[in-house]
């Protein structure tokens, strides 16, 4: 989707839609200011009369302004200007942009970014480019119209460039996630991950059923084998920083499919479960971005690529894994299998050497109950790592919260059989005891796992989001990929 700068002003641009914002607690200023000149002052109008309040993703859209070149000018509503950050930016740009692409149109202008900075604005594009894309994949009668073009004013080349990049980075996650399973499994995410790999210059690496059985990965195998489809495991080398930098490793869970295997999830638990490939498809955006931003970093991305399904030869409750770094798995609920996966992903990741180490994983319903739909669950081995990628999250606008890691919750995967099992005591605090499972194997490196359960689809729409995948998190691993090398 192209987007450029231009130079014409709000009232002048010949296009389909002109867009300009108003703060709740500001009157127009800038391009809002020269579109309410050109108007004869409708939006102070508007304002008074309180059809505009300006809050955040409010939209009114104008249609046929007198005294403006396009044929409709939107405005959006930023909220309260203290509270104005890059994801109020985001979010704004989105919502303007999701409200557009409801129609086809050849040409779009965004006067947003007036009194933004360089990361303001980068995030503004960043939003236009997500919002206007749909789940829509499969529809004849599309839902959603991405416009031929966009342009932003007021923007810096380097903004738009990053901003492009970081959007087109989300949509390539959400449409992995919106894909059906029939499209992604495990060999099919690996040939797309190729593909990416290809264009932006990393290096990769395929580990096939062959290569997974030579390397031990029981943990991962036992999984996969109740499937058709074989497993893979991806390695994607990005080396931006010093030679023999130690990486940042991501890692992420990719369940193509959770049946729930063996222990069988009912319908309406298994119907969103193409989505459990969300953390690797997060992996894999984030990997994208950072290679086209060409960060000064060393980062490896490794994505455990398996479907989790029920057949003769499927993983059995009380069946005994030998995972790659040689602990025994008592396994008691074959739906905990994300767990599975990620034990010998992060073992691989090890053996890399990776400074600091952050898994996301689509991992459990109980990191939806305890902080519901929009939050990412944090749980960590290391505080200070843990707060640099929480305020990397804030900083971009996505939301996360920490979870405690108490030793008590690590008690409760210890098994009389093995040396862990893959379920805690009971259902209660269930999110912690997955992260204490995934704490045996990453050898005390810093180490932060993302639950992202929640936010990682959604089931309906948001102002600025179609439903589905939501792509949650690339922007943030961008992000903390860049903290690290400034
Ligand atoms: N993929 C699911 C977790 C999930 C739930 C993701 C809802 C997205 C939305 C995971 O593999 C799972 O089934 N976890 C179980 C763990 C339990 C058996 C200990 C769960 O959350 O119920
Ligand atoms: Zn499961
Ligand atoms: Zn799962």
């Amino acid at each position: 989707m192209p987007v450029s700068a231009t130079s014409v002003s709000v009232t002048q641009l010949e296009a389909d839609a002109v867009v300009v914002a108003v703060y709740a607690d500001s009157p127009p200023a800038g391009a809002a200011a020269e579109l309410d000149k050109a108007t004869g002052g409708l939006l102070s109008r508007l304002i008074e009369r309180k059809e505009i309040s300006g809050k955040k993703n409010e939209i009114t859209t104008i249609l046929g302004p007198a005294g403006v070149k396009a044929h409709t000018a939107v405005v959006v509503g930023l909220g309260p200007k203290d509270s104005f950050d890059r994801g109020v930016a985001f979010r704004a740009a989105a919502t303007a942009s999701k409200s557009l692409a409801g129609k086809e149109r050849a040409k779009v202008g965004y006067y947003l970014a007036d009194d933004w900075s360089p990361e303001q604005a980068e995030s503004g594009v960043a939003g236009s480019i997500v919002g206007c894309v749909g789940q829509d994949l499969y529809k004849s009668k599309k839902k959603h119209f991405p416009p031929g073009e966009t342009l932003w004013s007021r923007v810096d080349k380097g903004a738009l460039a990053s901003g492009t990049i970081l959007g087109d980075a989300q949509n390539l996650t959400r449409r992995l996630v919106n894909e059906p399973p029939s499209e992604i499994y495990p060999e099919s995410f690996a040939n797309e991950a190729v593909r990416v790999a290809e264009e932006c210059g990393l290096a990769i690496e395929v580990w096939d059923l062959a290569r997974l059985e030579a390397e031990r990965c029981g943990s991962l195998l036992a999984v996969a084998r109740g499937s058709d489809r074989e497993p893979r495991l991806v390695i994607l080398k990005y080396n931006g920083g010093k030679e023999g930098d130690a990486p940042l490793a991501l890692i992420g869970k990719g369940v193509t499919f959770d049946s729930g295997g063996l222990s069988i999830k009912p319908n309406d638990g298994m119907v969103t479960m193409k989505c459990d490939m969300a953390g690797a498809a997060t992996v894999l955006g984030a990997m994208q971005a950072i290679a086209r931003l060409k960060l000064p970093v060393n980062v490896i991305g490794l994505v455990g690529l398996v479907e989790n399904m029920l057949s003769g030869s499927s993983y059995k409750l009380g069946d005994v894994l030998r995972a790659r770094s040689g602990k025994t798995i008592e396994v008691l609920n074959t739906d905990a299998e994300g767990r599975l996966v990620l034990a010998d992903v992060l073992d691989v990741a090890l053996q890399h050497n990776p400074s600091r180490l952050i898994d996301l994983a689509t991992l459990t319903g109980a990191c939806v109950v305890a902080l519901g739909n929009d939050v990412a669950g944090l749980m960590t081995n290391n505080q200070p790592w843990c707060d640099a990628v929480s305020q990397a999250a804030g900083s971009v606008g996505e939301q996360v919260w920490q979870l405690p890691m108490f030793a008590e919750y690590g008690e409760q995967i210890k098994s009389e059989v093995a040396d862990i099992k893959n379920v805690g005591a009971g259902r209660w605090g269930g999110a912690i005891t997955a992260g204490k499972f995934l704490e045996e194997f990453v050898d005390g490196k810093p180490w932060v796992h993302m639950d992202i359960a929640g936010p990682a689809f959604l089931d309906s729409s948001k102002p600025f989001l179609d439903a589905g995948g939501s792509g949650a998190y690339v922007r943030t691993l961008v992000e903390v990929a860049r903290v690290g090398s400034s």
